[in-house]
């Protein structure tokens, strides 16, 4: 039989996997850092087109962007959450280095190497294949955007080099991989929180369910909110670094009034998706200007350097280690050093948890609204399977403890459950299932 491939193409982290007949599905792995993983990171890194790499590549993509971005001189472009923009009608294309790329072209660069990684490793992988999609993407206002996401995403995949495409809601795809581990039949809510959005589904699952393939009976509903670690992220940047970047300082215009900071520039600076992309000459010249005015002019140097220098993955990385010790312990240090830039906060859970209160109840709101519509009462729920890395905030844990109970909750395969349920999809598909 022809190979039952499922690509989980994240905000944060993307993964790979390809069925077997017997039910199996199995993760590509990637070299990352000396180490194997089953996840490849969803960046790029853009080499300026004077230090383009030994084999004058223009671009390299997950694990192999961080050492290149790290080592360039001059500085190229380094991209993050590159699927954040595929709802947004605002984003079509960019220029990088004098050269035009469309979204398209920079989701074709990641799906190339997770195909290159698993043809080397399983062999012909066919042209068919079944890709994750969240219910709601960020930055889609409505169905025709949701079309256009999905329209774009494609485009990218068939340009990575699978021609056939067809998409599962990443929840869905989640229940299968939560499903291969029941002796009984359940009804479980599926909760995945990724870096851009939370997705959820209500489904009947088990032994006696698997054969129902593709069912609509089987799936009671599905829902999702455009919010994920990102967001979490955000306030970090929100809190403890756009103060010190200058986010409350004034500047003295010509008529000599004092202005605040323009704030859509710190709005840009708090999301990953769009902080490469303030590094304009407009917006740095602006910013030289401002600072000539400015009653805090070492701020706004700071903020210069952080866009200039694109210290967007010095930025996630200090974020990402506060925010996954703040997961284990009750407080942890902030630390960001990047001279003339140097920030050393403590940060508590307790002032994280009230950073993301209203997302907390965004997502809360939206699971009432999936069990009204599909008039099920939480106690009907047998139970609740967590994934997605977001899963690990005990916060976000906590929504469900109170909402149900403890015991009913599950969780497992956080970063790779998507792309092994997607594999399974797959295989469902392919009719090939036990054969
Ligand atoms: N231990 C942890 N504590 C808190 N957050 C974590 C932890 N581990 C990972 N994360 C967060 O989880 C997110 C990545 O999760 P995941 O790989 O499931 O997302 P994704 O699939 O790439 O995104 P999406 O599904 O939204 O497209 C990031 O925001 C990351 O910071
Ligand atoms: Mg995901």
């Amino acid at each position: 039989m022809r190979r039952a491939v499922g690509l989980d193409f994240g905000t944060t982290n993307s993964a790979i996997a390809v069925a077997t007949a017997d039910g199996n599905a199995h993760l590509a792995t990637f070299q990352a850092e000396g180490q194997l993983t089953t996840t490849f990171r969803s960046i790029l890194y853009f080499f300026h087109p004077k230090d383009e790499d030994a084999d004058g590549r223009q671009v390299v993509a997950g694990p192999e962007a961080i050492p290149a971005y790290r080592e360039a001189e001059p500085r190229g472009r380094f991209i993050q959450s590159m699927k954040s923009f595929l709802g947004s009608r605002l984003f079509e294309q960019t220029q990088l280095f004098n050269r035009v790329y469309r979204l398209e072209d920079l989701i074709a660069v990641i799906v190339r190497e997770l195909r290159t990684a698993a043809l080397d490793q399983f062999g012909d992988l066919g042209s068919a294949i079944v890709v994750g999609r969240p219910v709601q993407f960020a930055g889609a206002q409505g169905e025709d955007d949701a079309d256009f996401a999905l329209e774009r995403l494609q485009a990218g995949i068939r340009q990575g080099g699978f021609e056939q495409v067809t998409f599962e809601f990443e929840p869905v795809a989640a229940a299968a991989y939560y499903e291969t581990q029941l002796d009984h039949d359940e009804l479980v809510l599926i909760a995945d929180f990724g870096g851009g959005t939370s997705d959820f589904s209500l489904l009947h699952l088990g032994p006696s369910m698997r054969e129902e393939a593709e069912s609509a009976n089987r799936i009671l509903g599905t829902a999702g909110v455009p919010i994920g670690g990102n967001d979490f992220d955000s306030r970090f940047i929100r809190h403890l670094v756009a103060p010190e970047l200058g986010a409350n300082s004034e500047y003295r215009s010509f008529s000599g009034k004092l202005l605040p900071m323009p704030q859509d520039l710190y709005a840009e600076l708090e999301r990953w998706d769009k902080l490469s992309f303030l590094k304009t000459r407009q917006t740095l010249s602006m910013l030289q200007s401002i600072r000539a005015q400015s009653l805090e002019p070492k701020k706004i140097d700071g903020l210069l350097h952080v866009i200039d220098e694109d210290l967007g993955y010095q930025l996630y990385k200090s974020v990402e280690s506060t925010k996954l010790a703040l997961s284990d312990r009750d407080a942890n240090t902030f630390r960001f050093d990047e001279p003339p830039v140097a920030i050393l906060r403590d940060v508590t859970r307790a002032a994280f948890e009230i950073w993301i209160e209203l997302y907390l109840r965004q997502i809360g709101d939206c699971i009432d609204g999936l069990l009204a519509q599909c008039q099920v009462a939480p106690s009907d729920v047998d139970s609740i399977f967590m994934t997605g890395g977001t899963s690990f905030v005990p916060a976000v844990k906590q929504v469900f403890e109170q909402k149900f109970s403890p015991d009913r909750l599950r969780s497992g395969g956080e970063l790779t459950s998507v792309a092994t349920g997607l594999a399974l999809c797959a295989l469902k598909r392919s009719g090939h299932w036990g054969t």
